[in-house]
């Protein structure tokens, strides 16, 4: 199994007046190379779950196993090893490099200048549709397009597992839908996990998660597959 929770918990603001149980008693198994979507309405605890199972955030009770290993086991610096190399974090919010270029911003996790790197940092700008924006600095893009600098910079380093949370939500239907063909195209070949409102951008999710106030409701097949 690739990354295992048993019997998570997560409470926010312990101790203050108002205590949230943003996750209870969760147990879930996530697999090697499969395409999962995540779904739940606003404020059911997606984020949270995608904090835990990447290990960004402890749980308040119970454990997340990556590959066997509990990541409170897992030191610092293999911690962060394992973020820059295996992990691909897309986030609603992008934080890319202000004073970087699209392409530059795209190389920072390789750290290199190659012209190999150079040429697969533009291809997969170019498969995202930002091919014009290869050289502008994110100041002079749009909403959507930083955010589209920001998947490519997540999958430049083709990670073992890609966490997106929300990422289409600032695209028009035509760029959300490329982006979901990028993510598709590591089907297979990396564990993906999409948190989404909207359920029509998870045609190529193998399983649906869906949350519920805290809860797993269910883990199901994806019908669309299954078809
Ligand atoms: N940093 C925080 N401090 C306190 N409570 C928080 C914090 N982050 C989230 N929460 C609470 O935890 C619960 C789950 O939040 P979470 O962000 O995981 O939901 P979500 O499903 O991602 O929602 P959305 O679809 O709006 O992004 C909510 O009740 C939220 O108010
Ligand atoms: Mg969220």
């Amino acid at each position: 199994m690739l990354i295992e929770m048993k019997d998570v918990n997560l409470v926010y603001d312990v101790g203050h007046d108002e205590e949230t149980y943003a996750l209870k008693n969760i147990n879930l198994n996530i697999k090697e190379n499969r395409f999962y979507g995540i779904l739940g309405p606003s404020g059911s605890g997606k984020s949270s779950l995608l904090y835990l199972l990447s290990g960004l955030r402890k749980p308040s009770s119970g454990e997340v196993i990556y590959k066997g290993k509990a990541y409170k086991d897992i030191r610092g610096k293999e911690m962060a090893q394992i973020r820059n190399k295996q992990f691909g974090f897309i986030f609603q919010r992008h934080f890319l490099m202000n004073y970087l270029t699209a392409l530059e911003n795209v190389l920072v996790p390789l750290n290199s200048n190659k012209k190999e790197d150079i040429d697969k940092a533009k291809e997969l700008l170019i498969k995202l549709g930002l091919e014009r924006e290869i050289n502008k600095r994110p100041a002079k893009m749009s909403g959507g397009q930083r955010q589209r600098v920001a998947i490519a910079r997540a999958l430049i380093n083709d990670p073992e597992i890609i966490f997106a949370d929300e990422i289409t939500a600032s695209l028009d239907h035509k760029n959300a839908f490329e982006v979901m063909k990028v993510l598709e195209g590591f089907k297979g070949k990396a564990a993906i996990l999409v948190v989404t409102h909207d359920e029509s951008i998870l045609s190529g999710a193998e399983e649906i998660i869906r949350v519920w106030d805290g809860s797993i409701k269910s883990v199901e097949e994806s019908r669309v597959n299954a078809l």
